[in-house]
């Protein structure tokens, strides 16, 4: 059993996990990024309507923005948001894969159930084995997603389109969803400002005000780990070329890390920038990521902002800077973000994440070649040091423990 700490003192809030994680999951999206936003403001509405307060509000909230954190790929977001039936998609798999990543994971194990159930039809929910709050709360997400994919559709929501959106969600009433749910729907639907509030820079300011109190709940331990673990393998989720990537470059990292003798809460970070580095690659198009040949050079342009989503993501979460920062320096040595920060991360802990990436890269299949063999891996890692890519001091650590480095990134 590897050494272990109490993460020395790492304390985030979940209501900035939650905002992350948002964040990340809507970037497939792509040329709409707050799905997750829109879910969540739905949902509350409607809850709030039906008499929800407090702790309620909060896990419908919390549900809502974190619904698709089973979906990973741009392929499957838009399938699933394209129409009101999904087509040609099996839609219970994502809500599975979701419920698993969170049902472990206290802070958030909460909304599992809600997220499970996210695409089952009310008739069936109440023969699941689910307690009748659960099975409202996952229906309340059910119905904000729909009537988020109806809004969508249209380029203007006015009077006419409104009347249009009610008749299919009441078409749907019974089968799909909860009557008592329409119903809390209908009450809301001629304001205005219902419908305004699922504006983009409407729903952001909403998100960003929204202080409910479970939001001030922090997270410390064993649950900062199980975090980190959680944003890596929805990256992971990305591509079938890169499942287990993120946590094979977290147990490289903290190897590498503990061989240069770095101190234990030190190694502990690194681990965490491992698995965390690659989660700004959601916003990059699936047929990028599985091209079975060369990038072009646009291409490469859109691989290579990755870093700059993963900053992006990682900066809502307050109380873990440096592991941001040096999970966003595996390709870069310098990030701008949207707000202009820019910085130098060079630095010996970012340096042996990006040496745990590489490595863990050149071994593994890609799209466009098979894994490399450990010596050629060691000779490309050689020659990029020496083009000054890689620091020559975290390479001597792999050339002296290579099985054990294969060893992890096989893991
Ligand atoms: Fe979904
Ligand atoms: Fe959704």
């Amino acid at each position: 059993m590897p050494q272990r700490s109490d993460n020395h003192g790492i304390q985030v809030h979940v209501r900035h996990v939650v905002i992350a994680l948002e964040h990340m999951i809507s970037l497939t999206g792509f040329t709409d990024v707050h799905h997750g936003k829109r879910v969540a403001y739905i949902a509350t509405k409607i809850g709030a309507a039906l008499g929800y307060r407090g702790e309620a509000l909060e896990i419908l909230f919390n549900a809502g923005m974190v619904h698709d954190c089973g979906v990973s790929t741009q392929r499957l977001h838009g399938a699933l948001t394209r129409t009101f039936i999904p087509l040609n998609v099996n839609t219970t798999e994502h809500c599975n894969v979701g419920h698993d990543l969170l049902a472990d994971f206290s802070p958030l194990a909460y909304c599992a159930q809600a997220i499970k159930y996210h695409h089952t039809p009310w008739r069936s929910l109440k023969a699941a084995n689910i307690s009748s709050a659960h099975a409202e709360m996952a229906n309340i997400i059910f119905f904000a997603d729909r009537l988020d994919t109806l809004a969508q559709q249209r380029d203007v929501i006015d009077t006419h389109a409104i009347v249009e959106i009610t008749e299919k969600l009441n078409t749907a009433t019974n089968v799909l969803f909860s009557p008592k749910i329409n119903e809390a729907y209908i009450s809301l639907a001629p304001s205005k400002s219902f419908w305004n509030g699922m504006e983009s820079a409407s729903v952001v300011t909403f998100v960003n005000a929204h202080e409910f109190s479970l939001q001030d709940q922090i997270i410390v331990g064993e649950d900062i780990r199980k975090m980190a673990r959680i944003f890596g393998r929805i990256a992971d989720q990305k591509s079938r070329f890169t499942q287990h990537h993120s946590h094979s470059v977290g147990l490289i990292a903290r190897f590498l890390a503990q061989r240069c003798n770095l101190p234990l809460p030190i190694c502990e970070k690194i681990e965490m920038a491992g698995l965390l580095h690659n989660v700004g690659k959601m916003h990059v198009p699936d047929h990028i990521l599985d091209k079975a040949g060369p990038l072009s050079l646009q291409e490469r342009a859109i691989l290579h902002e990755h870093p700059n989503h993963t900053y992006d993501i990682l900066n809502h979460i307050k109380g873990i800077e440096d592991v941001t920062l040096w999970a966003s320096s595996t390709h870069k040595t310098t990030v701008e973000t949207g707000s202009g920060v820019q910085y130098q991360p060079y630095n010996m802990e970012a340096n042996i994440v990006k040496m745990a990436n590489a490595f863990r890269a050149l071994i593994e299949d890609r799209p466009y070649r098979w894994g490399q063999s450990l010596s050629d891996t060691l000779a490309t890692l050689i020659e990029m040091t020496r083009q000054a890519k890689f620091d020559p001091m975290i390479l001597e650590v792999i050339c002296a423990y290579p099985e054990d480095c294969l060893h992890l990134a096989t893991t």
